[in-house]
């Protein structure tokens, strides 16, 4: 069977470094071994928290800015805007008609956004899941490369497809597999070691921003929360120093060395010591891609061009399985 990859990034507040390492490279890594790669802006996932979708335009050129400086050619894969395909929002009305509320309530994110007022929280955020299905869906995509606060909606995705195949009677959608990889599926806080670092932190000092300056990485980088031991020799001595392993393995994902190899390379140092390493390490490998963003967002006119190139090969593939998807229906 074709393989064929999509995933997609939500235009709310700052892309940063969790988004960079768990999502974006992770795909560029896998460009080669695939058929065909679709890469999303969901911006109408972004309406579904008001208070984040401000700044929409700018979030949505900035990401798919982002998607194009740190390797993803646009012309060999698809970038689009969600809102530009039509079918991820019908197919999802047609998944709300076959999904069950209670698959939807027992979602992790949306006990986490919708908090102790469950009556107060819009139907868009509740019914989030299923339209995250129909963008995976609408494309028959086989795999999904995300972070791991995504497995719970990829696997929901997974049931999503099977109770449709089973309403229709045929089996029309793929049942895609979730691809995490283990060494960048949480990438924690710069300020608490157990918290994922997330664009909806208040403190900007949590994560780097891809758009952050040198000066501001290498501060960010300085007042990272740390202890007051020395490094360790091996992995296995970090134990519980969750700001010190993240920290570390931050420097282990830029240079490709093992966490193992990072420890004995900096054995009994301070951090004071390591943090100057680990900053101008992120500064070399981000600074160029920071670059090309800044021009590609100064060309506003080839960016929406490429927007469109993707926007027109994704509607052909959406028009075709919605032909398809509207038969099963029995619709005239
Ligand atoms: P979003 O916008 O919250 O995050 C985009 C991607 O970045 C990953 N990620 C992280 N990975 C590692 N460490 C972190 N600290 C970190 N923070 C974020 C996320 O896992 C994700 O892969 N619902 C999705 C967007 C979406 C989508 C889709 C994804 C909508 N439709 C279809 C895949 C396929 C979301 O809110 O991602």
């Amino acid at each position: 069977m074709p393989t064929r990859i999509l995933s997609g990034i939500r235009p709310t507040g700052h892309i940063h470094l969790g988004n960079y390492l768990g999502a974006i490279r992770s795909w560029v890594s896998m460009i080669d071994q695939v058929d065909e790669r679709l890469f999303c802006i969901v911006d109408q996932h972004a309406l579904t928290t008001a208070e984040d979708a401000k700044d929409l335009r700018k979030n949505t050129l900035t990401i798919a800015a982002a998607y194009i400086a740190s390797g993803i050619d646009p012309v060999k894969n698809h970038i689009f805007v969600q809102s530009h395909v039509p079918y991820h929002t019908e197919l999802a009305w047609y998944f709300n008609c076959i999904t069950p509320m209670g698959w939807l309530s027992r979602m992790t994110q949306f006990k986490d956004k919708a908090g102790k007022n469950k009556d107060q929280a819009m139907t868009g955020l509740f019914v989030y899941p299923a339209l995250m299905a129909a963008d995976i869906l609408i494309y028959k995509a086989t795999h999904v490369p995300v972070g791991e606060d995504q497995k719970q909606h990829v696997e929901l995705t997974r049931d999503i497809a099977q109770a449709f195949n089973n309403y229709v009677n045929t089996n029309i959608f793929p049942l895609p597999d979730p691809i995490i990889k283990s060494e960048t599926a949480r990438i924690m806080s710069l300020r608490d070691g157990s918290k994922k670092m997330s664009k909806s932190d208040p403190s900007d000092y949590s994560r780097i921003h891809l758009l952050d300056d040198d000066e501001t990485i290498d501060l960010k980088i300085r007042k990272a929360k740390t202890d007051a031991e020395p490094i360790p020799g091996s992995a296995e001595a970090l134990g519980e120093r969750l700001e010190a392993k993240n920290l570390l393995s931050l420097y282990s994902l830029f240079t490709q060395k093992s966490l193992a190899e990072v420890c004995l390379e900096f054995e009994g140092k301070q951090f004071s010591e390591f943090k100057p390493k680990l900053a101008s390490t992120l500064i070399d490998h981000l600074s160029p891609i920071r670059s090309t963003m800044h021009e590609l967002l100064a060309d506003e006119a080839s960016l929406l061009q490429y927007l469109k190139k993707g926007a027109d090969a994704a509607n052909a593939i959406a028009c075709k399985n919605m032909h398809e998807i509207r038969q099963s229906l029995n619709m005239v």
